[in-house]
């Protein structure tokens, strides 16, 4: 009998593509030392070269229409983390939960599982970060002792699905993290890509057998990517971010892929002593500490989802002292502000080469949407001319590269919310949405050189500070 020889493989431990040589930058990605040896004699990675052929069953072919039922869906009762989901998580299919160490994903996982419990769900929650008595002493903090949440321990995939084969299937399996599991099917070292691939695989198969659904939770390097579980992204039927900014109490869970529902929804949560607790108006939280006197803060009428949401932008110029002015962005997009301050220049007149120029998304969050652009544009201006915006008044608009304003989505949806909020004011695009036209307090504008204008006239109209 001759022994399968072990073959070493270098596998991207980024984005999971094999190389038969070490190279410092991965051909597939472009990322830097990223490649680690893996030896793979057989089994997983072993590749097709090494498996008995076989000849193929035969599959029943099947027409697009025919019967359909809408997905069973698993309603937790926490209300941000179902709107995610797209309105529970289906019954049978994988989902990913990444984020920063540290940032709760264990918590949030923990209080959904405590939650489905009470609703007479059979959950089984496996760390294999946590001993048992860490988890125990997380779920007395959070107030679900008492939920009748199913515990393990465990890393190794063969005995977690033999244990969960044992009993009635559950409605949910917590695997926390995938980064911890492992499998006999792959010769690799723990936490190396084709462990992880490996492990998410075997669970994803039991989900689909079971019924069960599966939730895995991946841990982000610094450079905003899920280290090896990149790979699992691909496998699985949802990917969530869970996000916050360091310093900040408040998180959003983000879908960035959902194969069952809208990828654009957020849900708000606040971390407090007692683990997270929902956000169910998170406008009020981003404009909580907000001083409208100051120059350089304008609310933006944002959108995330099918949900308004008004946040702060604050921006401040000052003279540079540098030979190139600095430019500092933090939860915007640095070639977007560009881009505005180029307008700004071009077609508006306002001079901004000889200053500094930094830009804050207040509370953390971070923006997508082109439609700030006004908002934006609204609080440099601001600050250059030192002239505080009126308290009472959002923006919204994209600025394309003539300086013209470019009507966005949702118009009636924000600006309903910014009346909720206390700002019956209104600075938009031109095209108004219908009924809104004849408002006085709704100013649509054309072009940004009017906004620069307004704001110049009350600077005027004001005393100068210096
Ligand atoms: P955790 O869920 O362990 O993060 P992750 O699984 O993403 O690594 O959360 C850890 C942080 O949350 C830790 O710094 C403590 C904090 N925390 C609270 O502030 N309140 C709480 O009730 C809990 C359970 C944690
Ligand atoms: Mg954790």
């Amino acid at each position: 009998m001759a022994l399968a020889r072990a073959r070493s493989t270098f596998v991207c431990q980024n984005c999971g593509a094999v190389s038969s040589r070490w190279q410092g930058k991965c051909d597939a990605c472009g990322e830097w030392n990223s490649l680690v040896e893996e030896i793979t004699s057989s089994g997983v990675g072993a590749g097709p070269g090494l498996r008995k052929s076989r000849k193929g069953r035969v599959v029943a072919l099947a027409p697009l229409a025919g019967d359909t039922e809408e997905a069973p869906r698993v309603v937790s009762g926490i209300g941000e983390f179902d709107r995610v989901t797209g309105g529970g998580i289906v019954r049978g299919s994988a989902l990913l939960v990444g984020g920063d160490p540290g940032i709760g994903k264990s918590t949030l996982l923990l209080q959904a599982a405590g939650a489905l419990a009470r609703r007479g769900h059979r959950i089984v929650y496996i760390s294999g970060e946590e001993a048992i008595a860490q988890v125990r002493l997380r779920a007395a903090r959070l107030g679900l002792a008492d939920s009748p949440v199913l515990l393990a321990a465990e890393t190794s995939v063969e005995d977690i699905l033999a244990t969960l084969e044992v009993g009635p299937s559950p409605t949910l399996v917590i695997a926390d993290s995938i980064q911890t599991l492992w499998t006999d099917a792959a010769d690799s070292a723990p936490g190396t890509v084709t462990q992880v691939r490996a492990s998410a695989q075997a669970l994803i198969r039991y989900a689909k057998q079971s019924g069960a659904a599966v939730v895995f939770v991946g841990h982000v390097t610094k450079d905003g990517q899920i280290a090896g579980p990149r790979v699992v992204e691909h496998m699985v039927d949802g990917v969530l971010y869970f996000e916050g900014e360091g310093g900040h109490h408040f998180r959003i869970l983000r879908a960035v892929k959902n194969r069952f529902g809208p990828t654009d929804e957020i849900g708000v949560f606040e971390m407090t002593g007692g683990g997270l607790r929902e956000v169910p108006n998170p406008s009020e939280l981003f404009l909580g500490e907000r001083n409208a006197a100051t120059p350089g803060a304008a609310v933006f009428a944002g959108m995330e989802g099918t949900r308004p949401l008004l946040v702060e932008i604050q921006a401040l110029v000052a003279p540079t002292t540098l030979g190139t002015p600095r430019r500092a962005v933090i939860g915007w997009d640095q070639s977007r502000l560009a881009m505005v301050l180029a307008v700004l220049e071009a077609h508006c007149r306002v001079r901004l080469g000889d200053c500094d120029v930094y830009l804050n998304v207040a509370g953390g969050l971070r923006i997508g949407e082109p439609a700030a652009d006004l908002a934006v544009a609204a609080a440099l201006v601001s600050s250059r001319l030192g002239a505080p915006l009126p308290a009472d008044t959002v923006y919204f608009g994209e600025v394309s590269l003539s300086g013209a304003i470019r009507p966005v989505s949702h118009a009636t949806a924000r600006l309903k919310e910014a009346q909720k909020l206390g700002f019956p004011k209104a600075v938009l695009p031109a095209t108004v949405p219908d009924g809104q036209a004849g408002d006085p307090e709704m100013r649509g504008i054309g072009q940004l050189v009017e906004l620069v204008a307004r704001i110049a006239a009350s600077a005027r109209s004001q005393p100068s500070e210096d």
